[in-house]
């Protein structure tokens, strides 16, 4: 290491340094010879400085400045000047001033990167994956891990204020069903027996209460195996809490002040509170997905006993067979061609619909590829119920009721983005609430819970559950932001009838459920309290308050959407010994 001791960070030094003598270190970012006299941006994580060599000042290290190449490491020593008046740069922090080096030391030399790191030049992303320590050299992924360290300080901060203990959970464990797959681990001292991964703290964090601990949270990595998309890892980071004695209302009051705390402090933006909170059922019927994007209105309607009669033949077969028709109304849609509207069939093909029809709204009625063939009575009944105004479009489906929600819903995202709806500025949060407790699994062929199977259904539906277990509302909610869920929680069972209740429900044997949950059957009989919790998916939250496309934009070393490290190369095979060790056999 230089003898000489660093005295400020590069992007740190202001007008107000002029006449100091200063000892730097960083990074070259860029170099220019000007005839004799070498400028240097020298890069740190506070920013850029411009060091100077000038010859005349000290002819040796000057003559060493030359060897200098990109991202060579250094430590020098100068006086800071102010810049000559026709050479200030207003686009630097530090533009108003140079550093004049008397003193040289090349700490390190550099190959040159893959990629140019001081230009903002599309990368391919498995390059910059590849070369993750250099991609984080530049300074907007920086910037987002630096947003992201305040993010975190300030969550800590608030809840440790409200009275919340950060307490550390097991991340060898047994699986957590939150409806990923689980990573697992072998044990080597337990032959042939494995822990899982925690899909969430969520066991751990309601025995806490059991404990007594009254207000629990922890920033907390969770391990899911399960397909991959811009907003999932299969690593991921929650704020993930928990209190006792409360109710749904002191959750979300409490998600509110931090949401409002974290947007003010960290993006100096007020948000209004209380956020609107909407239905699980409302929020299909009208957009189509359970984390509706409110920033803008696109409605959907559902106007089956209108067309129950028309003479559409792909109506009236979708409405004969238990299907339903839906129009998705764009407000002042005009803009939309005829080409754009026509390409919607193709569109709505990938969530299985058959197609899609559409009309124009005008002061005389539709243009439309279906008018000839409804009757003037529906055209009409159809625009009062949806209020349509000329200029409107109106986008039609008709399908099962899934097909429609999944295909409309799709839909109304898509066409937001092409009309240029959603502002990266506007944060729109909505609460939903009132799910049902189970869904019925296609793929499993089985009832699934919606969450976890620790969701408290809401009381009075609780002699429904061995009779009619669709019909069982849960107590959860699920937090939403421009139409990405960031958060999901719920009250919790605490009385083990109710629990055993929904195992049984689910169709869980009763040896089935000693066996994965017999530790929490035994501690609900040991006097737990009522309590309830949330998790918020940290990376999103982030992701969306800077107004980035990937959870991998906010996450130092991310993987790719197959679950690799290009960095790492990880997963990796390993060798016989440790599979001999372990007791495992590759099939
Ligand atoms: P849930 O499964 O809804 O709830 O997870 C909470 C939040 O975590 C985020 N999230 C993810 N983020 C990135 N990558 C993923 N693979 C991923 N999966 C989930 C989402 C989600 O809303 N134990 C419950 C919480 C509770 O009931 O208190 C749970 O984990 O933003």
């Amino acid at each position: 290491m230089s003898t000489m001791k660093r005295t400020h960070y590069c992007g740190s030094l202001r007008d107000s340094h002029v006449g100091e003598e200063v000892t730097l270190m960083g990074w070259v970012h860029r170099r220019r010879d000007h005839g004799g006299v070498i400028f240097i941006d020298l890069r740190d994580r506070e920013g850029l400085v411009q060091i100077v060599f000038n010859p005349d000042i000290n002819p040796g290290i000057h003559t060493e400045a030359h060897r200098i190449r990109n991202e060579y490491v250094l430590a020098v020593h100068g006086k800071v000047h102010r810049r000559p008046e026709n050479m200030a740069n207003p686009a630097l922090k530090t533009g108003e001033i140079e550093v004049m080096v008397d003193d040289l030391e090349i700490l390190n030399e550099s190959k040159t990167p893959p990629f140019v790191l001081n230009e903002n030049m599309d990368i391919s992303e498995s390059l910059r994956l590849k070369y993750r320590y250099l991609d984080l050299r530049r300074s907007d992924i920086q910037q987002n891990l630096i947003f992201r360290n305040k993010v975190s300080m300030e969550t800590r901060s608030y809840l440790q204020k409200e009275g919340f203990i950060e307490v550390e959970t097991p991340f060898l464990t047994k699986s957590t069903p939150e409806g990923a797959r689980d990573y697992l681990v072998p044990s080597r001292i337990n032959r042939g027996m494995f822990y899982a991964l925690p899909q969430s703290p969520q066991l751990f964090k309601q025995l806490l209460m059991v404990a007594g601990f009254d207000r629990y949270y922890q920033i907390v990595r969770c391990f899911r195996d399960e397909d991959l998309r811009a907003d999932r890892q299969p690593e991921f980071t929650q704020i993930d809490l928990e209190m006792s004695f409360i109710s749904e209302d002191d959750v979300i009051c409490l998600i509110e002040g931090l949401m409002a705390h974290i947007f003010r402090i960290c993006l100096n933006t007020e948000l209004r509170t209380p956020f609107p909170k909407i239905s699980y059922v409302d929020a299909i019927e009208r957009y189509g997905r359970d984390n509706p994007d409110l920033r803008f209105s696109l409605t959907l309607y559902n106007v089956t006993d209108i067309l129950t009669h028309s003479n559409l033949s792909f109506f009236q077969e979708a409405i004969s067979g238990g299907g339903i028709v839906k129009v998705l109304k764009v407000d002042g849609g005009k803009s939309l061609t005829r080409k754009d509207l026509d390409s919607l069939e193709e569109y709505v093909t990938q969530y299985g619909a058959k197609g899609v029809t559409w009309a124009k709204v005008n002061p005389s009625g539709w243009t439309s590829p279906i008018s000839k063939f409804l009757k003037p009575g529906e055209v009409k009944k159809v625009n009062e119920k949806i209020d349509a105004k000329d200029g409107d479009v109106i986008i039609m489906l008709a399908d099962s009721p899934t097909v429609v929600h999944e295909a409309l819903g799709n839909l109304r995202i898509h066409l937001a983005k092409r009309l240029n709806l959603c502002s990266q500025e506007q944060f729109s949060f909505t609460w939903v609430n009132e799910f049902p407790l189970f869904e019925y699994s296609h793929t499993e062929k089985r009832l699934v819970s919606k969450h976890h199977p620790f969701t408290s259904p809401v009381l009075e539906d609780v002699p429904l559950l061995l009779k009619e277990p669709g019909r069982v509302r849960a107590r959860s909610y699920d937090l939403v932001l421009n139409g990405t869920e960031i958060g999901g929680g719920s009250i919790r069972i605490h009385q083990q009838k109710i629990q055993n209740m929904i195992f049984k429900t689910l169709g869980m044997e009763p040896e089935e459920v000693r066996s994965k949950f017999g530790f929490l059957l035994d501690a609900l009989e040991y006097g737990t309290p009522p309590h309830g919790g949330i998790a918020l998916g940290f990376d999103r939250l982030v992701m969306m308050m800077i107004g980035m496309d990937s959870i991998r934009d906010v996450i130092a070393f991310p993987k790719t959407q197959k679950a690799t490290c290009l960095l790492t190369d990880a997963p990796t095979q390993v060798s016989i010994e440790q599979l001999m060790e372990l007791s495992l056999k590759i099939l």
